[in-house]
């Protein structure tokens, strides 16, 4: 299984923090935000990963990540996304490095206390298709939302206006090789992105994807001033308990 985390667009929703810099290489307390999905993925037993990145400062992640040793790893690859295409495009650019592999992919602004282990492993069994997690939130309404009817996702509205449940879509999602033959029939969104909530809709018209509901914490420490702000305080407290 592949790793790959997504790193690029412009973060304008996070300015002046972002115009000269990429949002992931803002601080999470007391270490760089891109370093969380990179340990959320290294702990789940993934160690071929891909970065992509884009925007401001993209060489950065070269200076700081280097190789990845802090992590325990042999090797980073590193791919760089020309402009904010959409998360689904980003992951395109994935395609060479996972080759036929089953895939987990990680927004880069996504930030989890707990492991994702055994839902790896629940799918690699899985024969084919598609896994996503969903969180209960507050508001659903600023996230993809999914409808889901017992073990069955039943679909997926991405940012809705009048949201059918409280299940955001959290950023982590796991896919069998069939996502590079969607990806080719993607158009882009009304913002002009291919959109990846599109990908997910096209795994649940085949009846092949599943879902598990996190109990843990989690975050989107991207998505707004105030959301980074949160984050922040959270992974603050959670090291000072540590202590
Ligand atoms: O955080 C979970 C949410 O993430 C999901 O509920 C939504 O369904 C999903 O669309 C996404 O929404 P956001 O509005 O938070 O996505 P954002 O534009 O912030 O992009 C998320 C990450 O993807 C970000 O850390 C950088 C990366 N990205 C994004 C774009 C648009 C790229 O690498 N390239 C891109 O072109």
């Amino acid at each position: 299984m592949k790793g790959v985390i997504l790193a690029g667009g412009l973060g304008t929703r996070l300015r002046p923090l972002t115009s000269i810099t990429n949002k992931h290489l803002l601080p999470v307390y007391d270490r760089p935000m891109i370093y969380y999905p990179i340990q959320t993925l290294v702990q789940a037993g993934i160690k071929d990963i891909m970065l992509v990145t884009g925007g401001n400062a993209a060489g950065d992640f070269l200076r700081l990540l280097g190789n990845g040793e802090e992590f325990g790893l042999k090797h980073i690859n590193y791919t760089y996304q020309r402009r904010e295409g959409g998360i689904a495009e980003a992951l395109g650019l994935c395609r060479h490095f996972v080759g036929d592999d089953k895939v987990v992919v990680m927004l880069g602004d996504n930030i989890l206390d707990g492991s994702i282990k055994k839902a790896v492993n629940d799918f690699q069994k899985q024969d084919s298709g598609a896994k996503i997690f969903l969180k209960t939130v507050d508001n659903p309404r600023e996230y993809g939302v999914a409808e889901i009817k017992g073990q069955l996702v039943k679909n997926i509205v991405e940012k809705p206006k009048n949201p059918k449940s409280n299940y955001a879509v959290i950023g982590i999602y796991m896919y069998d090789s069939q996502v590079w033959d969607i990806l080719k029939t993607l158009k882009p969104s009304g913002r002009g992105e291919l959109e990846i909530t599109d990908v997910n809709n096209a795994f649940i018209k085949k009846g092949q994807m599943t879902y598990e509901i996190i109990k843990g914490w989690w975050g989107d420490a991207g998505s707004s001033i105030e959301d980074l702000w949160v984050v922040n305080q959270f992974i603050g407290q959670r090291a000072r308990n540590n202590k």
